[in-house]
């Protein structure tokens, strides 16, 4: 079993909190759901689903959630990220959501999960090599 590095973390646990928070996801325009888990350094996991709009534009993405929601519950560092979503393709964050993930930690690792939970992992700076930065 792979454990997150630093800490006594399982990453099936990350996953099935992933796979959780998915089931939350309100996506009635695109059907698509997707769940992610962002775990911090101190091991604690924030969960996140896709939140979508009438207004199509206002849609948030499921990993932006679960990065706000610990952000604003005062965590700051963070290890490690699962997303998933019912694909035959692994889940790879849009750049909108790995900017704002590099934000934080660019060399977080993110584990990119199809339907099947088998993943693929990268890390934001992988994905996303140019930030933007001030
Ligand atoms: N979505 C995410 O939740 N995360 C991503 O990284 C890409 C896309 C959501 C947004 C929208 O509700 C649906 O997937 C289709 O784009």
């Amino acid at each position: 079993m792979i454990r997150l590095p630093k800490m006594d973390f399982p990453l099936e646990k990350l996953i099935n909190l992933a796979r959780a928070a998915k089931e939350m996801a309100y996506a009635p325009y695109s059907q698509l759901r997707v769940g992610a888990a962002l775990l911090s350094a101190q091991g604690q996991a924030f969960k996140g689903c896709n939140i979508e709009n009438a207004s199509y534009g206002l849609t948030i993405c499921a990993e932006r959630v679960a990065l706000f929601k610990a952000v604003s519950e005062g965590e700051r560092d963070f290890a490690a990220l699962a997303v998933i979503a019912d694909t035959k393709n692994y889940c790879v964050p849009c750049g909108a959501c790995l900017q704002v993930l590099a934000e934080f930690n660019p060399h977080l690792k993110v584990f990119m999960c199809n339907q099947h939970g088998d993943c693929q992992v990268q890390t934001v700076a992988e994905l996303l090599p140019r930030a933007f930065t001030l």
